[in-house]
Formats: C-alpha cells, structure tokens, sequence
C-alpha cells in the first residue's frame, strides 16, 4: 500500500439526517437475518478455544490483513486478540486454508462480523475491548445503511461490550458514530483526532502518510 490515499468525499455535509430515526427503527426491530452456516462452523471453533482459556478479549472487527490484531496481541499479552474479517484476500498473510489462525494470544478468523457479532453477543464472551479501525465509510448520502451505525446489527453490536474504539479518517463517520453512541449507550462518547506515534493498522498507516485527519471516537 504505497500509493497516495485521496481522502473521502461526500454528498453529505454533516450527520446524515435520517440517522436517528434509521437507529430508533433498528431498536424496535431487531435484527433477526440468519446465521450463514459458514459463519456458525466458524465460531464455534473460536468458541470452543475460548471458552477454554478464559482470558479477557481484545476484538478487532474488520481487522484486514490482521496486522492490526497482532499488533494488539503484543501490547497486551495477558488478553486474547481475536481479529475478524471477511475478506481472504487481506487475511492470507496470516491465514492459508481454513479460515483461522491460532497462536499464542491471537486468534484471527475469516468470517462475516454481522453474523459473528450477534453469536457472540449470545454466548456472552469476556470483551474487554472492541476495536474497529477504519472501517469502508460508504461516503454516498444513499449509503448510510452500510455504515456500521446505519446497519441494523450496530444496537447488537454495541451490546458486545462497553468499552469500544472506532478510528476513521472520515469526520462525518466519527460524528455519525458519536451520535449513534450516545444514542443507544449511557456510557460517556468522546470524539478526537489522534495524534499518531505508532501505527496500528496498514490503512492507519496509508492515511496518515498521505496527510489525512484521523479521528477516533471512545466509551469512556
Ligand atoms: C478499510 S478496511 C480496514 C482494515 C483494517 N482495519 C485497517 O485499519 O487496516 C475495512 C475492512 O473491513 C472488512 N469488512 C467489511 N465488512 C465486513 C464484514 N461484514 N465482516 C467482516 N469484515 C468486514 C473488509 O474486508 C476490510 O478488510
């Protein structure tokens, strides 16, 4: 990842305006899709691992090539890093046939996080910390039910955990996400930009070398 990143564009100026009622709407109704076969396979061999170690866990949804993830796993030992995405292409520098990779505290798995998400959300995992480093911010007006606070998974989403770390370089992204935060959770929400001295993922990476503003919001 080398070339220069154009920073995002938009047809949006601020906080898109059908957010809050898009969430109410997801409120009142659950989001009830069912699971891919594939993704249940999947988590139930994380789960099986898991419940097994019984360690705090540090999720990183979206993970990408798993750089990030690993890099968590080694800034914290005591947790167990579990990175998740779908995308093979990304994972296979770590994953080579069966979508998982196991090793020491860094479990790294290719599968869907809407179905993962809410699995999880019922087996009632020990998170400690959820991360979701830049995720694709879908810039179009028309696109904000691809946006993860525009989905209908995001109030099971945030169930998942209290402490949670969103990083983008699209400010609108960030203040959409603080909105719907502040929304559903009766947790403090901050919005910063971030001062960076070490990268934590390649995208992170890509932005700030072609000068972008990056953003983070947190649950305090
Ligand atoms: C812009 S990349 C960021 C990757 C990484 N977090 C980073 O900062 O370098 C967004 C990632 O989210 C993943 N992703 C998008 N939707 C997903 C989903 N429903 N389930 C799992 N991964 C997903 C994509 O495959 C992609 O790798």
């Amino acid at each position: 990842m080398s070339e220069k990143s154009s920073i995002v564009t938009s047809n949006q100026i601020g906080v898109h305006k059908d957010l809050e009622s898009k969430i109410k709407k997801h409120l009142a109704n659950p989001f009830r899709k069912p699971y891919r076969p594939f993704s249940a396979e999947i988590f139930y061999k994380a789960n099986e691992i898991i419940n097994n170690l019984k360690l705090p866990i540090i999720l990183d949804s979206g993970c990408g090539t798993g750089e990030s993830s690993y890099i968590l796993s080694q800034q914290h030992p005591d947790a167990l890093v579990i990175g998740i995405d779908k995308s093979e292409k990304r994972l296979e520098k770590f994953i080579s046939d069966d979508n998982f990779y196991d090793k020491d505290n860094l479990i790294l798995i290719r599968a869907d996080v809407i179905d993962i998400w809410r699995m999880i959300k019922q087996s009632n995992w020990n998170i400690h910390k959820h991360y979701l480093l830049y995720p694709n911010p879908w810039p179009k007006k028309d696109q904000l039910k691809r946006r993860w606070h525009g989905h209908p998974v995001f109030p099971e989403m945030l169930g998942l955990c209290d402490c949670i770390e969103l990083r983008t370089n699209w400010r609108i992204y960030a203040e959409e996400f603080l909105v719907a935060l502040r929304m559903i959770t009766s947790k403090e929400v901050l919005l910063s930009s971030i001062e960076i001295n070490q990268f934590i993922s390649p995208f992170e990476k890509k932005y700030y070398e072609s000068g972008h503003e990056l953003y983070r919001v947190t649950t305090a």
